[in-house]
């Protein structure tokens, strides 16, 4: 059996660019997984899939209802269902084979199957036992389960996130269970497509976690887009037959039960940290009172030897902060100083338009009695934006109202899951508004409605 620096545990956004951190800086690295194709949720039934369909329907919408305006007539397309999944099957082929590529060139050893941990240095796979002085586990998260609703993805009537990227047919009635991101994208997904697409939530508002302002801008364009809400409902129990499906719910309000028809119910009630058959009790590893594996700052378990990254520890369930973790414990393994700023992670919903945001809410800095500025500046006066009927949402700036530092940031609009990292890089270097606001920005770009609301932080857009 084979005895390594590291071996890490899980092929997920993580584990793979962790493993090759590792064997970057020296380290003879293996990594375990026991899917057909490595890359983990994120390659195989997440990100990337969601963003081929989101991009074949968003081509779709602009078809339908823009063409015709710039001058684009003739017939418009219709949905080949078949050969748009055979699109996203070979975009999840790419990636998958790219990350197999780059194992290969890291001399990175691909241990096939499922692991288990039967002692701290020691990773089963299969019959073999292999040694390692340190295990890192990125097992990753799995879909949560919701009392009342049995999810299953084969018979494709109750799915999760994974059965709604593979459903046989579109839906004429789609009910989404949970306004998360989850549950938006795929909604909207489905409702390009031509499905009545419902979502019922528990919360008064979509998108926990984000402010109201931005929860509501948000909402009212999905709504313009033909997703219908029902909030404040506790979905109770899902009735599921052959071919259709009956959601109960309890108005948080008050009132009698609610039951509404479906031909498809989405799940999207949130994940849970997965580690299922590692063994984790019988080593003692220590979890959160929420199931993730503990871990002190240096990514560290309770046991010598094992670390945790990702979506099985404490933290926003992202990649790319899976990612960050994974290159810092690498480092830390090596002997240097890995470092993640969990004050500077962005998040985005791959909607259209897309929503960003990072750094502190203005909602919750008001709670901590912070004084703020707050810049904000509408996609309706960006030139650019307008050109490409693409003028819905803002981009809106959180600053210290003495230093004018940037706290956070909040983007609803066209390219907002990249625009927002010019907040990012801002807020890694303490930048203030004044500093984007000095900066030369090209016109016309989306890029200017930033500036603008950096503008707006000081004395004024421009533009508005
Ligand atoms: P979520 O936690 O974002 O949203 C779940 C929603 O379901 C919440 O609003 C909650 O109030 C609601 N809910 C829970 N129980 C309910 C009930 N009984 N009745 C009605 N509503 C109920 O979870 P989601 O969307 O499933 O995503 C899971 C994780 O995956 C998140 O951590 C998310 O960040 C991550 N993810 C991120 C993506 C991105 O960054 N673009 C894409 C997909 C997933």
């Amino acid at each position: 059996m084979a005895s390594y620096d590291v071996i890490i545990i899980g092929a997920g956004p993580g584990g793979y660019v962790s493993a090759i951190r590792c064997a970057q800086l020296g380290l003879k690295t293996a990594i375990v997984e026991g899917r057909e194709t490595l890359g983990g949720t994120c390659l195989n039934v997440g990100c990337i899939p969601s963003k081929a369909l989101l991009h074949a329907t968003h081509m779709l919408h602009e078809a339908e209802h823009n063409f015709t305006k710039m001058g684009l007539k003739g017939k418009s397309p219709s949905v080949d269902w078949k050969q748009m999944k055979s699109y996203k099957d070979e975009v999840i082929g790419q990636n998958t084979v790219g990350v197999e590529f780059l194992m290969k060139k890291n001399k990175i050893d691909w241990l096939k199957g499922w692991a288990s941990i039967p002692a701290a240095g020691q990773v089963k796979v299969g019959e073999d036992t292999h040694q390692a002085k340190n295990i890192i586990i990125a097992s990753g998260s799995v879909p949560s389960s919701l009392p009342g609703v049995e999810v299953d993805n084969d018979k494709g009537i109750v799915v999760d996130s994974t059965g709604a990227l593979d459903l046989p047919k579109v839906p004429k009635k789609l009910v989404v269970i949970g306004a998360g991101v989850i549950g938006l994208e795929l909604g909207s997904v489905y409702a390009r497509l031509g499905s009545e697409v419902t979502v019922v939530e528990y919360l008064d508002a979509v998108c926990p976690g984000m402010d109201k302002d931005v929860q509501r801008g948000f909402k009212r364009i999905l709504e313009k887009q033909g997703l219908t809400f029902i909030m404040g409902a506790a979905v109770q129990g899902v009735d599921a037959s052959k071919t259709k499906a009956k959601v109960k719910y309890q108005p948080k309000k008050g009132g009698d039960e609610v039951v509404i028809d479906a031909d498809v119910v989405l799940v999207a009630t949130g994940r849970k940290p997965y580690a299922d058959g590692l063994g984790l009790d019988a080593l003692g590893v220590k979890l959160t009172e929420r199931g993730q594996i503990a871990t002190d700052a240096k990514w560290a378990t309770n046991v010598p030897g094992i670390h945790a990254i990702g979506d099985v520890i404490e933290g926003p369930m992202l990649a790319h902060k899976a990612e960050d973790e994974g290159m810092a414990v690498a480092e830390v393994l090596a002997g240097k100083h890995g470092h993640v700023n969990y004050g500077v992670i962005p998040g985005v919903v791959y909607t259209t338009p897309e929503v960003a945001t990072v750094g502190a809410t203005e909602d919750a800095l008001k709670a901590e009695g912070r004084k703020l500025n707050i810049g904000k500046f509408m996609f309706m006066g960006n030139g650019r934006a307008k050109a490409v009927h693409q003028g819905d949402g803002f981009v809106k700036i959180i600053t210290d109202k003495e230093t004018d530092r940037v706290l956070g940031c909040a983007i609803i609009g066209p390219g907002a899951g990249d625009l927002i990292h010019e907040i990012c890089v801002a807020m890694e270097f303490g930048a203030s508004a004044e500093d984007i606001a000095l900066t030369c920005h090209a016109h016309p770009t989306f890029s200017e409605a930033v500036r603008e609301a950096a503008l707006a932080c000081g004395d004024g857009a421009i533009h508005s």
